[in-house]
């Protein structure tokens, strides 16, 4: 079973040509609302991917909480660890340039309201063997208790080091899998402007400290990690990207649904890379993100 702690948030979405400079103004294309949240993201990703999930985390009490929960919902995520707090839900203002690139600003509203005895409660509930996934849009102190209550129940904990925080490179020791992009990474291993050779050399060195399990996301290059002492790679699809918000959530999502399903971790690696390939090639986090056969189809 898998168990999602995270943010769910509503999507506020302006397409441009281009992203603006600071303090510039340009003229946007369209404008759409979509259910998003790097922790929703993730849980709709993994129970497309065919497995049972738990969503754990909070709306608001306004208007935006069923949109945010519906395609979670529809997809027969359990959302009973999901609470409904005084306050609005999260939202994120989202602007996708012509390339694809996006900019996000996130006002955390109810995922500002999770705490440490929520994070109990939700990992209270697995037991040895399941997987808790969890990324940093919710407060420090609650991710941080569901990783030591992991660790004391004997769950596998896979964290996804995004949004870069000052308690990411902390907390990304407490994990067993960390799934972090080139930046993240840097952060981690408190290295800045790595090219190739140095990011193997830099995942060898964190892999031989810690024995964690290490992941770094290369956007249209793939994806590199070290387990047990082997560096693998995985390839996603060579696409023209229209929005790649969401990407990152649908490989985390993939990987840890393929892993739930007893994939062996080289493939597990290739079907979230082309997961998350597919997502890139729709507007929006969640209505991108592919369902189990149109993956399979791809690989
Ligand atoms: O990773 C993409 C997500 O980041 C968006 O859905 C947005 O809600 C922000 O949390």
């Amino acid at each position: 079973m898998i168990t999602v702690f995270g943010s769910i948030n509503m999507d506020l979405i302006a397409t441009t040509d281009r992203l603006p400079k600071p303090g510039e103004t340009v003229a946007g294309n369209s404008f759409a609302t979509a259910a998003g949240g790097k922790g929703a993201n993730q849980a709709l990703a993994a129970r497309r991917a065919g497995r049972y999930v738990h969503m754990a985390g909070a709306v608001g009490k306004d208007g935006f909480a069923a949109d945010a929960l519906a395609l979670l919902d529809d997809a027969g995520t359990d959302l009973s660890l999901v609470q409904h707090v005084d306050g609005p839900t999260g939202t994120a203002l989202i602007l996708v340039g012509g390339d694809g690139e996006n900019m996000i600003a996130v006002v955390p509203g109810a995922n500002g309201l999770v705490t440490a005895a929520d994070a109990e409660t939700a990992v209270g509930k697995m037991s040895e063997g399941d997987i808790l996934m969890l990324q940093l849009e919710v407060p420090v102190d609650a991710v941080e208790c569901a990783l030591s209550e992991a660790r004391v129940r004997g769950v596998t904990s896979i964290l996804n080091l995004a949004p870069l925080t000052p308690d990411a490179p902390r907390l990304g020791r407490l994990a067993d899998i960390v799934i972090a992009n080139e930046t993240e990474f840097e952060r981690l291993a408190g290295q800045d402007g790595m090219d190739a050779e140095a990011r193997e050399a830099a995942l060898h060195r964190l892999h031989q400290e810690t024995g964690q399990t290490l992941i770094v996301t290369l956007g249209g290059d793939g994806v590199i990690a070290i387990r047990n002492g082997v560096i693998s790679r995985g390839q996603g699809l060579k696409i023209e990207p229209v929005d790649t918000v969401g990407a990152g959530d649908t490989f985390c999502g993939y990987f840890t649904a393929s892993l739930d399903e007893g994939l062996d971790f080289a493939s597990a690696l290739r079907r979230a890379a082309v997961a998350g390939s597919l997502a890139c090639l729709k507007a929006g986090a969640q209505p991108s993100i592919p369902l189990s056969q149109d993956v399979a189809d791809r690989i």
